[in-house]
Parts: C-alpha cells; sequence; structure tokens
C-alpha cells in the first residue's frame, strides 16, 4: 500500500500514523467508508518515527489534516503532545484517535474489542486468558475488568504481566503457564503472530465452547488461531478488532453513524 513519509505528506483529511506503517489496512478501510457515504474526505497512511512524534503532529495539524488514528509504536508517545486525553486512555497509556483540530485523544481498541465480541455470549464472571503483557494488553486487559471478567494473564516474562496488573491496579491472576483449562476466552496479545511464532498452548486442554481471539491478522490466519480452530475452538481475528476500532473511530470524528458493513467484514 502507498505510504508517505510525514515530511512529505499530501493534502488530506485523516490518516493513519505509525512506523512501520505501509501494511495498515486502515487506509482502504476508511477511504471505503468516507466513499460509501458520498463523502468528499481522504485517509492516507503516513509514517511518523516514535522520536519525531509531535513535530509529524503539528505538521499534519498544519496541512489542515482533521484527525489520525495512531498505531505502533506511537500509541504512547502521542500523549504528550495532546490538550486533553481521555480518562481510559491515560490510564492504559495509549491513545489509537485523536482529534487535531481540538487536540483530544481518545482509545477505541478498548471498546472496539467488546463490540467485536457481541456475536458471542459471555456472563459475568467468564473467564478471559489474556496472553503477552506488552503495550497493546494494557487497554485489553483494563477493558476486561470493566466489563465483568475474570482475568488471566500469562506472559512468557513473567515479571512484566506483575507489572501490568499493578500499574493498572487490576484484580487478576498472573500464571506461570499459558493454562487454558476452563477459560471462556484466550486473547493473544503477544506479537508472537508476527513472527510467525508458536505459543507453547496445549490445546487439548481447552474447553470446546471457548473463543480464541487473536489480536494480530494475517492474510493466511495466525499460527494461534489455526492451532485454536484444529483444537474445535470458535476463533476471532485482529480484523474484526481493526473494523471494530475504526468504525468507533469515524462515528467519533464524524458525529454520525459508520456505514455498514464497516471494513472487511
Ligand atoms: P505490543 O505493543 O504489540 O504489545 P510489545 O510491547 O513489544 O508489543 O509486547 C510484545 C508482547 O509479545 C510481549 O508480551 C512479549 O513477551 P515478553 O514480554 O516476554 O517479551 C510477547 N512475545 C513476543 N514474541 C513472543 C513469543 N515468541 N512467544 C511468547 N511471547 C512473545
Amino acid at each position: 500500500m502507498a505510504f508517505f513519509e510525514w515530511r512529505d505528506a499530501p493534502k488530506s483529511d485523516y490518516a493513519v500514523i505509525g512506523d512501520p506503517i505501509e501494511h495498515s489496512r486502515s487506509p482502504a478501510m476508511h477511504q471505503h467508508a468516507f466513499d460509501a457515504l458520498g463523502l468528499d474526505l481522504k485517509y492516507v497512511a503516513v509514517r511518523v518515527p516514535v522520536e519525531e512524534t509531535s513535530l509529524a503532529l503539528d505538521h499534519l495539524r498544519t496541512l489542515g489534516y482533521r484527525g489520525v488514528n495512531v498505531t505502533v509504536p506511537l500509541k504512547e508517545a502521542v500523549i504528550d503532545w495532546l490538550s486533553e486525553v481521555e480518562d481510559f486512555a491515560r490510564r492504559v497509556r495509549a491513545v489509537n484517535t485523536i482529534d487535531l483540530v481540538s487536540k483530544r485523544g481518545i482509545n477505541t481498541d478498548a471498546p472496539g474489542f467488546t463490540a467485536s465480541l457481541s456475536q458471542f455470549e459471555f456472563d459475568q464472571g467468564s473467564k478471559m486468558l489474556l496472553l503477552g503483557a506488552g503495550g497493546s494488553s494494557r487497554a485489553i486487559a483494563l477493558e476486561a475488568e470493566q466489563q465483568g471478567f475474570e482475568l488471566f494473564i500469562y506472559n512468557r516474562t513473567v515479571d512484566k504481566a506483575h507489572s501490568l496488573v499493578s500499574s493498572l491496579r487490576l484484580k487478576a491472576t498472573v500464571l506461570a503457564e499459558p493454562d487454558v483449562r476452563d477459560i471462556d476466552l484466550i486473547v493473544n496479545a503477544t506479537s508472537a503472530s508476527l513472527y510467525g511464532e508458536r505459543l507453547a498452548i496445549d490445546w487439548t486442554a481447552a474447553s470446546p465452547n471457548a473463543v480464541a481471539y487473536d489480536l494480530f491478522y494475517s492474510s493466511h490466519g495466525t499460527q494461534f488461531l489455526v492451532d485454536a480452530q484444529n483444537a474445535g475452538l470458535r476463533t476471532v481475528d485482529g480484523l474484526a478488532l481493526l473494523a471494530a476500532q475504526g468504525r468507533l473511530s469515524f462515528e467519533w470524528w464524524l458525529g454520525r453513524k459508520a456505514p455498514e458493513p464497516f471494513g472487511f467484514l
């Protein structure tokens, strides 16, 4: 996909910023939505090295951009530039949607995660196992707790799981192994899928009613989801999250309903 270096960014209305950015599917998704509603708006992908975040945001704002989506590794770095940050986003230190005009930032990954689970019926107290304790895990962990899941966290580096739990003051249980027994929802927030690596999960112990969710996506399915599917579980991939968070960003920016369907689903 075409993308621009921030200094060479063309005139546009919206953008996704990150580094790397060439694989982002946000431009196609949002442009499709703008076009479907007959809106004369443009959305592009712009590469921004993390150390140039504030300079780039000033530049895009001056060029007349109205909003940006923010992806890895900029979700925390943009906070310093903003005048107003939603409480949830400040707590998880991750902003993925910015209104450049008012310099406000919010997190739509977390409500998008919940929205993308609406096809399933999880009761209050359902057990969720979160795999990973990096940047992407923070918003999902807090959202899961606020949605009433009983939360378990496993991370290859166990100390990082403990830090995540204590810094967000979660009631979660840190596991020494990725034990999926009795778990209702297993969420992969590790970057293992990106490298085609396999997590050491004993899928034979999983409940056949469980749902496996990979926050990442890949055109040929991630190893995590292939393994889960082979074990008979229902699965959700990162495209569901991409579409759900994108829809919420769209509606927040434009103050109107996004077209149905939104994204690639
Ligand atoms: P992100 O912002 O996408 O969450 P990150 O902050 O770099 O990225 O975190 C990556 C996460 O994936 C971490 O939880 C990492 O585990 P460690 O804390 O032990 O490094 C996890 N991860 C990456 N590759 C992995 C692999 N092959 N197996 C298991 N966990 C992996």
